[in-house]
């Protein structure tokens, strides 16, 4: 069975550095959601990781660092990602940044790009953990591929049940619940968002000109990775993607007979309501742990009530599109 560890229990804490440090999975609490994590320095490590969620060799990890000084010491930024880093680590920004010559970090991290996508998360044990073992961590999304990110240790448990090689660090509810914003600010002239996550588009226009992936769609030259099925830009970026396993359809304001109904800002009929008060940001952090309960619940389907496209909401809309996109018989479904 897949363990639940104690972050308070000394020897629970020693456990999961000394599977770490072996080479095996751990699944560790972050302020955005639980990542599935192995040293990032060992290929084999890597690739199980890989292997286990079922995931594409051509999308990318992202590498967890204990502190932004780390992370300087180990890549040469230009002056806009340092001012990015310093402003928002420790926090949900990942920068995508050049791999310097000779890192020590696998190569399969990055599906052998010359770049790497690199944070420092705001959880105290994570960061902890990271320094002791010191190696920074490759850490995706602690649920199999394509489904929906885990904001919880149950959730965890629920996509990995009888897996005898994981460990969950236990660090209860993840505070924000969705999953960092991905930058590419290697040309600050243009920082390009990759993902769009909790640090959204308004919160960067104050380190320069922003393009978002709808943007790149338009201007497939400013982008450092040809979108073919084999390198996109950022492959989270998949269209289908972060899906519970029932359809799921957007923007409905009257549900179908036996579809389950995610309000938004006090929708009548709602199974639950994302935000009564219509608060994007409860919301965002309400989305996973809702679509999980719903799926678990006996209806054919999940219904979500629209969202308005600004701010978080434009993060939300993004996830929910992809979560729509992973089931194409909901096309037939109708309100
Ligand atoms: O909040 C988060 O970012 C969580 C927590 C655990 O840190 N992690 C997470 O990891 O969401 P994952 O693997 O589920 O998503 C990583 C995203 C993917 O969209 C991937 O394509 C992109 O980062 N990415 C990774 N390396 C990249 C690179 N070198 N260039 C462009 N995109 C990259
Ligand atoms: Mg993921």
């Amino acid at each position: 069975m897949t363990q639940k560890m104690n972050i308070h229990n000394p020897q629970h804490r020693e456990l999961m550095i000394e599977q770490i440090l072996k080479g095996h999975m751990v699944a560790l609490p972050t302020e955005t959601v639980y990542g599935l994590a192995v040293r990032a320095d060992d290929d084999q490590a890597v690739m199980n990781l890989f292997k286990k969620k079922g995931r594409p060799s051509f999308n990318p990890l992202i590498v967890h660092y204990a502190s932004w000084e780390d992370v300087a010491a180990t890549f040469a930024m230009n002056s806009c990602e340092e001012n990015l880093a310093r402003h928002f680590w420790p926090g949900p920004l990942t920068l995508v940044l050049d791999r310097p010559p000779d890192l020590y970090i696998a190569s399969c991290v990055s599906a052998n790009l010359p770049t790497l996508a690199v944070r420092v998360p705001d959880h105290d044990f994570t960061r902890s953990l990271i320094r002791d073992i010191g190696c920074p961590l490759a850490m995706p999304s602690a649920n199999r591929s394509g489904r929906l990110s885990p904001t919880s240790p149950e959730h965890v448990l629920a996509d990995f049940p009888h897996d005898g090689t994981i460990l969950i660090a236990d660090g209860g509810a993840c505070t924000l619940g969705l999953e960092s914003t991905v930058v590419d600010a290697r040309n600050p002239q243009q920082i390009s968002l990759l993902r769009p996550g909790i640090i959204t588009k308004e919160d960067l226009k104050p380190w320069g000109n922003i393009s978002s992936s709808s943007d790149l769609k338009n201007n497939k030259s400013s982008s450092h990775l040809a979108k073919t099925p084999s390198s996109p830009s950022s492959p989270g970026c998949l269209t289908s993607h972060y899906a519970p396993s029932r359809p799921l359809r957007m923007n409905v304001t009257t549900p179908l007979t036996h579809e389950a109904f995610l309000g938004f800002s006090g929708s009548p009929l709602a199974t639950r309501d994302l935000s009564p008060q219509g608060c994007l940001r409860e919301a965002s952090k309400n989305l996973y742990h809702d679509l999980h309960l719903l799926d678990r619940e006996p209806f054919t389907s999940i219904a979500v009530a629209p969202i308005p496209n600004q701010g978080l909401g434009i993060t939300i809309n993004d996830r929910l599109a992809r979560a729509a996109s992973s089931h194409p018989t909901n096309q037939n479904l109708s309100s």
